[in-house]
C-alpha cells in the first residue's frame, strides 16, 4: 500500500475547492503531490499548498495521468464529462456534485453514518448534499436509537453554497444598500442582501424543487432505511457560510427530550448546544469554519405523535462538502 498520493483538485479555484486544499492540509492527509485543476479562465493562477504556489491548470483529458485520488467539485457538467476520463485513467473519484450519487454502484458517503459503504466502490464515490449532510448528522444517530419515519424541514442555505459569485453578489448588494444603490442579481433571480428566497436548485412538477428532493432521495441512500421521508422546504438566506435547517422528525419509538440529548451529545460530528435560557443555540456564525456540526433547540414536537423538534448548524463548505470528501479519502 502506498503512503503518500497524487492528489488532483478539480474546481481548485472555487469556493469548495479552496476549502478542500486547507482541509487537506490541516488533516496532513498524505499528499506527495498535488494538481490544481480548473477552467481555462484560470489556468497559470496560483492556489497556495503548504505554503507553496501552486500553478492551475486547465482541465483536460490528459489531466488525470498518474492520479490516484481526484476530489471533483466544479459542478455537475464538469463531473459528468470529466469523472469517467478520470476512472478510465485509473483514479479513484470523489465527486461533490449530485450527478452520480443515486446510482446504484455508487456509494454516498457520510462517514460518520456508512463509512463502510466505500469498501463497494468501483473508482467513484458520490459526496452528499451539503443541506443533507448537515441535517442527517442529528437525525442519524436519533434513527438509531428511535427509528426515524419521516421529516419535516426548512433550510436556511448560505450563499457559499453557490459558489464564489454568490458571495461576491451578497457583498456587492450589501455594500450597495449602505450607500442607497442597487447591486444587480445575476447569481439568484431575487435580491439576496436582506431578503430570503424560497428557491434552491430548479423547481420539479411535484413543486418541490430538485434540492429539496435531495434530503429524502440521498437520505434514504445514506442510512440504508428505504421508507424514509422527508418534506422539506429549501430557502436561501443572506448568509456568507454555514446552513441551517429547522428538523421535525418523527419515530418508531417514543421519545424523550433527555435521552435524545443524551444520544446527541455522545454523536461523532456533532455538539449538542442547547441552553435556550442562556441564549446558547446554534448559529451559522458559530459553526463557520468549524468541522463538527451544531444541534440543539432540541424539544418534544407538539405536533408529531413521537415527534422531536431541533436546530442543526452545520458548515457546508466543510462537512456538507470539503471536509466530507477528505474523511473520505481517508477511509480509502
Ligand atoms: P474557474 O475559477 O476557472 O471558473 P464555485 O463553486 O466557487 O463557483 O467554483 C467552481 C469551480 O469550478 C471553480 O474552480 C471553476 O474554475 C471550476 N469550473 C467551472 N467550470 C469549469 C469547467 N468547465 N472546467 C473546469 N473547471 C471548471
Amino acid at each position: 500500500m502506498k503512503k503518500e498520493y497524487h492528489i488532483a483538485v478539480v474546481g481548485a479555484t472555487g469556493a469548495v475547492g479552496a476549502e478542500l486544499l486547507r482541509v487537506l492540509e490541516r488533516r496532513n492527509f498524505p499528499v506527495l503531490n498535488l494538481r490544481a485543476l480548473a477552467s481555462g479562465r484560470s489556468a497559470g493562477k496560483k492556489v497556495q499548498f503548504r505554503n507553496k504556489p501552486i500553478m492551475v491548470e486547465e482541465l483536460g483529458e490528459n489531466s488525470f495521468d498518474n492520479v490516484d485520488i481526484a476530489f471533483f467539485s466544479a459542478g455537475g457538467e464538469t463531473s459528468r464529462k470529466f469523472v469517467p476520463t478520470a476512472r478510465k485513467r485509473g483514479a479513484v473519484v470523489i465527486d461533490n456534485s449530485s450527478v452520480f450519487r443515486m446510482d446504484s454502484d455508487v456509494p454516498l458517503v457520510i462517514p460518520e453514518i456508512n463509512g463502510q459503504d466505500v469498501k463497494e466502490h468501483h473508482g467513484l464515490i458520490a459526496n452528499p448534499n451539503c443541506t443533507t449532510a448537515v441535517a442527517l448528522m442529528a437525525i442519524y444517530p436519533l434513527h438509531r436509537a428511535f427509528g426515524v419515519r419521516r421529516v419535516f424541514a426548512a433550510s436556511y442555505q448560505a450563499v457559499s453554497g453557490s459558489g464564489a459569485r454568490a458571495i461576491a453578489e451578497l457583498k456587492n448588494q450589501v455594500e450597495a444598500a449602505a450607500q442607497d444603490r442597487q447591486s444587480p442579481a445575476q447569481v439568484y433571480p431575487h435580491p439576496i442582501a436582506f431578503n430570503v428566497l424560497p428557491h434552491v436548485d430548479v423547481f420539479l412538477e411535484s413543486g418541490y424543487t430538485k434540492e429539496e428532493m435531495k434530503m429524502q432521495n440521498e437520505g434514504c441512500k445514506i442510512m440504508h432505511l428505504p421508507e424514509f421521508r422527508a418534506s422539506v422546504t429549501c430557502v436561501r438566506v443572506p448568509v456568507y457560510r454555514a446552513h441551517s435547517v429547522a428538523v421535525s422528525a418523527e419515530f418508531e419509538k417514543k421519545v424523550s427530550v433527555e435521552q435524545a440529548r443524551e444520544v446527541l451529545a455522545k454523536a461523532p460530528g456533532l455538539e449538542l448546544v442547547d441552553e435556550p435560557p442562556m441564549n446558547r443555540y446554534p448559529m451559522p456564525l458559530n459553526v463557520a469554519g468549524k468541522d463538527n456540526c451544531e444541534v440543539g433547540r432540541v424539544r418534544l414536537d407538539c405536533a408529531l405523535e413521537n415527534g422531536l423538534a431541533f436546530w442543526v448548524s452545520g458548515d457546508q463548505l466543510l462537512k456538507g462538502a470539503a471536509l466530507n470528501a477528505v474523511q473520505i479519502a481517508e477511509l480509502l
